[in-house]
Parts: structure tokens; sequence; C-alpha cells
């Protein structure tokens, strides 16, 4: 396959030739392999660019919605937090906020059932639009106990964006109101999302393999 880098010949306002070692950001995707964690096997499902594209869709639909110019962005620690990058930096409200909370239900491969509220949200959303950012909803556990709590503080409304989201496990709590990819009953890991808090950083999304 040819190089992502290569030469252009182009004149100057001199109408001098030069020759420039240009790189077009050309999409060169980094081939995604099989990766085994934790004797787990995981395979390739969502590539950087499919979750740049969804990020962007997501972002311009928020962006869209908003009904204030200072809304607060809520990101859920630890597994929205590379989604919330970018969903923010991609929504580029000056007048908006980003705060993070943190709720843990997981344990390996499988929700407890069990809520454990890690980290608070000390900020004031009194009167505010709340968009609450998710990683990924499953059984809707956590994302209900997030809107409850929230809700109890008085904000003018609350949201929900997830970059994924699990139908067919809702079993707590309502459809969030922006959704990245609609996924099967699978695990997953990359992107933010970890298996045993491990495998945050990767740059695109794994899907547990099934045992043959
Ligand atoms: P829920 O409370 O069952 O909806 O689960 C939500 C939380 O569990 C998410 O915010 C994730 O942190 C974690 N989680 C759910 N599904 C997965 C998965 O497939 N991979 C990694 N973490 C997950
Ligand atoms: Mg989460």
């Amino acid at each position: 396959m040819m190089g992502c880098t290569f030469f252009v010949k182009y004149l100057d306002i001199n109408q001098k030739n030069h020759y420039l070692c240009a790189n077009f950001f050309k999409k060169c995707p980094t081939p995604m392999k099989e990766i085994t964690i934790n004797g787990l096997t995981f395979e390739p499902y969502i590539s950087s660019e499919e979750i740049a594209k969804q990020v962007e869709r997501v972002a311009a639909q928020v962006k869209r919605d908003c009904v204030t110019e200072s809304p607060i962005f809520v990101c859920v620690l630890k597994g929205a937090f590379m989604f919330a990058a970018d969903l923010y930096r991609a929504i580029d409200m000056p007048g908006s906020e980003i705060a993070f909370i943190r709720y843990k239900s997981y344990s390996g491969t499988e929700s407890t059932g069990q809520m454990n509220k890690i980290l608070g949200l000390n900020d004031d959303v009194a009167g505010r639009e709340v968009i609450i950012i998710e990683d990924i909803v499953d059984t809707g556990l956590t994302a209900q106990a997030l809107r409850s709590d929230i809700e109890a503080m008085n904000p003018m409304s609350v949201k929900m964006a997830t970059l994924l989201f699990k139908p067919a496990s809702l079993k707590h709590g309502k459809v969030p109101e922006y959704v990245g990819f609609e996924i099967p009953p699978k695990f997953i890991i990359g992107y933010g999302l970890d298996l045993d808090e491990k495998v945050r950083g990767l740059k695109e999304i794994y899907v547990l393999k099934k045992e043959d």
C-alpha cells in the first residue's frame, strides 16, 4: 500500500518550484489486531475514524439542542474521560463548563448491580442545563442514579450523551438522549473503557471474543 507521506511539487507565489514533504492527513488506519488482556481475547470492533465521526455528529446534536449559552457538562469518570475530552472540544461553546463525577458499578466484565459513589459533584448546577457525558449505558443503573442525584440539585434540565448504548441490556431508567453507537450486549474495551482498570488508553474499541 502507498505510504501516507509523499512528495508534492507545487508553485509558490514567486513561481519558484519547491518540493514539499507533505502529510495530507490522509487516513492511515493503524491496523487493528486482536489483543489479550487478563487472559481474555478481544477483537477489533470500532475504529478511531468511526469514533471521531460519531463524536462530531453527537456534538452537533447537543449544541443544536442547547437552549442556554452556559450549559454544564458532567463527565462520568473514569470511563468517559476520553469521549468527554473529544466531545467537549467538538461542542466548542465558550460559555459552557465541564465538571467531573465518579460512580462505579462494574467489576471485571459484569455489572455488580451495586452503585459506588466515589466522587460527588461539587459544582452548582441549580437552574442550569446539565448534560451528563457517559462512556456506555448498559443496565442503566449508573445513568439512573446519576440523573436522580443531579435532579435533586434543581437543575433546569438533565440530559445524557453516551458514546455507547446497549439497548437490550437496559433494565433501569430511560434511553439516553444522545447516543454515539447502539451495540449488542457484549463486553467492550478501549477509548476510555477498561477491563479492571486496564486498556483505557486504546484509541479504538475492541469486543470480547467468543470462545470457539
Ligand atoms: P450500567 O450501570 O450497568 O449501565 O453500567 C454502566 C457502567 O458500567 C459504565 O459507565 C461503564 O463504566 C461500565 N460498563 C458497562 N458496560 C461495559 C463494557 O462493555 N465495558 C466496560 N465497561 C462497561
Ligand atoms: Mg461509565
